[in-house]
């Protein structure tokens, strides 16, 4: 046990008792104050932190039992031993009752105070540990409950239910996007938005727009807050309810989803235990690890408008010189990306699909607009030219980084499962598994579309050459599934 940072109080209205007591314990702590009386002693504990407070019962004025109560209220971290006489055994079990660890009977031995210091001083390491390794399982609780969230939304949903969780409150506010003078409808007068959870700031607008001021000198000072309950009745007064006045409170500023500050405060009613510093310290550590999550995910949000606006304007590039396929790359990307979600790929992947379908014609910008729009089959000397889009597409998307993974789609997307497609004609599962699936989308498309060639099959006549290909142009499997798609319904207007 390490002595040096340990902090006692010792408090007696005998002097002598307590240079006794002081001089015995010198080796145990590394600082040692006396107090006369149960009100110095609250005194010092107002202005200080200590360990472990050792008190006499009975002292002239505030005694021990006083103390115990002022001790619960302001510092809820110390731990207290009491000592008493034979006649006030009765109170020291009381004592006990109220939250002290032990108490000793007077007259003592200095050994049997050296032995009760020592085991409240152990068990209270042990304890401190335990609530770090706890404080930190939270932690990683919300570490790996934020990371798998994808979109604002459900990220602020998370962290209010892991702040719930962890601490305990009978109310949660989270103010953000501009946090002052909400009107309590889930955004503000300026533009702030909030969500609420508790009847403290459900049904009692005072309270609730004193925390959104409240939140937003958080969000613009930064400086945590641990409100106690006298500061918390001194704020309403009697404008509002006896039940209405929270009795503690803690709040710290947050990053917003939206890049702008904001702020969460949990409170507790009367009747739950009030909040401490260790609670204030560990929202805090929260609200970092969340405005970071926060911070992330707005950053990825900017990234991925900036890239659709790449895929967009590439796309429309396209579709101006390609008059019959307007429009075509679009319905692509919708329709394989409906079957992404029907065979269950993950959010990931669907996102994959939909910006691969969007792009996967994109290297006809490289074809001649007399081999591109020519109302008739290609001759064979003009194929060549038009089965270079694959390998032109990769070339133009290879120089964006963000769109690493959708290259493989968009250059194997005509392929064929019996390994006669272009351009380095794969074969069955060789074959990049969401080109297989871009294939059967882009198939389907455009049979059921006016092209430069042909006119519009009908939706039975696509199915059926679908169907007799699978296996041969198309992946069986995926063939499969998009007719069952259709006969679901699930394809929606076209
Ligand atoms: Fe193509």
């Amino acid at each position: 046990m390490s002595t040096a940072g340990t902090s006692i109080l010792l408090v007696d209205d005998e002097p002598e008792l307590l240079e006794v007591c002081a001089e015995a314990l010198s080796d145990l702590a590394g600082k040692i104050t006396t107090a006369g009386d149960g009100l110095q002693a609250a005194s010092l504990i107002s202005q200080d932190t200590y360990d472990l407070i050792i008190s006499d019962l009975r002292m002239p004025g505030s005694g021990g039992m006083d103390l115990i109560k002022s001790v619960s209220r302001i510092s809820p971290g110390t731990d207290v031993i009491v000592l008493t006489g034979f006649g006030t055994i009765d109170n020291a079990v009381e004592c006990v009752r109220l939250g002290a660890v032990n108490y000793l009977l007077k007259p003592f031995r200095v050994e049997s105070l050296r032995s009760a210091v020592i085991k409240a001083l152990d068990e209270r390491s042990m304890r401190l540990q335990q609530k770090a390794v706890s404080d930190l399982s939270r932690m990683l609780n919300l570490n790996s409950a934020l990371s798998i969230q994808k979109d604002s939304k459900s990220l602020i949903k998370e962290f209010l239910l892991q702040v719930r969780s962890s601490f305990s409150p009978d109310g949660i506010a989270f103010f953000y996007g501009g946090a002052t003078n909400g009107n309590g409808n889930g955004s503000g007068a300026n533009g702030g938005r909030h969500v609420l959870i508790g009847p403290h700031f459900r049904d009692h607008p005072e309270v609730r727009a004193w925390f959104e001021s409240l939140a937003g000198s958080l969000a613009n000072k930064g400086r945590p807050l641990l409100l106690e309950e006298q500061l918390l009745r001194q704020a309403f007064g009697q404008r509002v309810s006896e039940g209405a006045v929270p009795a503690s409170a803690i709040g710290v500023s947050v990053g917003g989803p939206e890049g702008a500050p904001g702020a969460v405060v949990a409170l507790r009613a009367e009747g739950s235990s009030p909040y401490t510093l260790a609670d204030l310290h560990l929202l805090t550590l929260f609200s970092a690890h969340a405005s970071l999550c926060f911070e992330s995910h707005w950053a990825c949000s900017r990234l991925k408008s900036v890239n659709d606006e790449i895929v967009f304007s590439l796309v429309h590039a396209v579709e101006a010189k390609d008059t019959y396929t307007r429009g075509h790359s679009e319905r692509v990307s919708r329709y394989a990306a409906r079957l992404a979600k029907f065979i269950g790929l993950d959010h990931r992947e669907v996102d994959l699909v939909r910006t691969a379908g969007m792009l996967h014609d994109v290297g006809k910008i490289g074809v001649p607009d007399s081999i591109l729009n020519k109302p008739a089959i290609l001759e064979p000397h003009e194929l060549p030219v038009m089965r270079q889009h694959p390998a032109i597409a990769r070339n133009i998307l290879g120089k964006v980084a963000s769109l690493t993974d959708v290259l493989p789609v968009v250059y194997h997307h005509h392929e064929r499962y019996d390994g006669t497609g272009y351009p380095d004609a794969l074969k069955g599962e060789d074959i990049p598994f969401l080109a297989r699936l871009i294939s059967v989308a882009d198939g389907f498309e455009a049979m059921t579309t006016d092209r430069a060639y042909h006119r519009a099959r009908s939706v039975d006549a696509a199915r059926a050459i679908l169907a007799n290909g699978a296996g041969r142009q198309w992946d069986p499997g995926l063939v499969q599934a998009w007719l069952k798609l259709l006969d679901a319904g699930g394809l929606g207007a076209p």
